[in-house]
């Protein structure tokens, strides 16, 4: 099978063909998504949320990222697994940055980190790809802002803060990073991007405009709903297959009709008679 690189985004976004992205926190759902085709798995610092547990992303310790990221990396043959930088891990200055970057690649078999922010964040991308670490990055609603934009909200509406992400995206590609992640950016703000870009985007809840689309993997296969977006579409439902199948386990268990002869273990019955 072919592995998936930096080289493979390029190559899509001058075909025209989309990319395919969705989040993996673990060893068995990242060999199930490496055989099913998808192109990168992100271990995206949602997993705060969707394995852990909080309400936002910002609890989220490096030590956390690199457990999880070993574990996608195992369960990834051709899939390019990209890490998420979680919050404070990138922010103090550029040494450290590019250090707990480093760990993603050197640690955790990572190819790629992603990070979120524009401007505030320059001279940070500049130095992680100078130390050779292939960068994602991440603007629109970046979940590690929500306390300074004051909720999970829609980012671009107006002129100014569209204007903004336009450059902002630009200063992405400039700086060297191989692809951008849109997230909840309007559909046809991201799609002007998109046209405007010779990097990839990447959306979440930006619209098919975009060169690949990216979700979290319980959002969509309806495993995760604490939290339901507008743009997350539902490919199955495992909320209702898991419960149905642990009642049922339950039931089984209480009545005594699981384990069945078939699941068990023999012993002769001259070496049982012998211990009664
Ligand atoms: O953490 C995450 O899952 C993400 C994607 C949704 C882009 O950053
Ligand atoms: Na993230």
């Amino acid at each position: 099978m072919t592995k998936i690189t930096t080289s493979t985004f390029k190559a899509h976004k001058m075909n025209n063909e989309k990319i395919t992205v969705l989040t993996a926190y673990d060893y068995s759902m990242a060999s199930l998504l490496d055989q099913a085709g998808i192109e990168c798995l992100l271990v995206g610092d949602s997993l705060g949320m969707t394995m852990l547990g909080y309400e936002d992303t910002l609890s989220v310790t490096m030590e956390d990222m690199l457990h999880h990221t070993k574990a996608v990396k195992r369960g990834a043959k051709s899939a390019m697994v990209v890490a998420d930088m979680p919050f404070l891990s990138y922010h103090i200055n550029d040494e450290e940055a590019v250090r707990n970057a480093g760990r993603f690649l050197k640690e955790a078999g990572a190819h790629a980190i992603k990070l979120e922010g524009g401007i505030n964040i320059k001279s940070r991308i500049q130095a992680i790809v100078a130390a050779q670490i292939p960068v994602m990055g991440h603007l629109g609603l970046t979940p590690q802002s929500v306390n300074m934009f004051g909720g999970f909200k829609v980012q671009g509406k107006s002129e100014k803060q569209a204007r903004q992400l336009i450059e902002e995206a630009k200063m992405l590609e400039e700086l060297g990073c191989f692809a951008v992640v849109l997230e909840c950016v309007p559909a046809k703000l991201a799609k002007l991007i998109s046209e405007q870009l010779t990097i990839p985007t990447i959306g979440i809840g930006a619209g098919n405009g975009c060169d690949g689309q990216v979700l979290v993997i319980q959002d969509m296969l309806g495993m995760f709903t604490d939290l339901t977006p507008k743009f997350v579409k539902q490919y199955a439902n495992l909320k209702a297959s898991i419960i149905e199948a642990a009642t049922l386990y339950a039931k089984e268990v209480k009545e005594g009709s699981f384990p069945e002869e078939k699941h068990t273990f023999k012993i002769d019955d001259d070496v049982i008679n012998k211990l009664y």
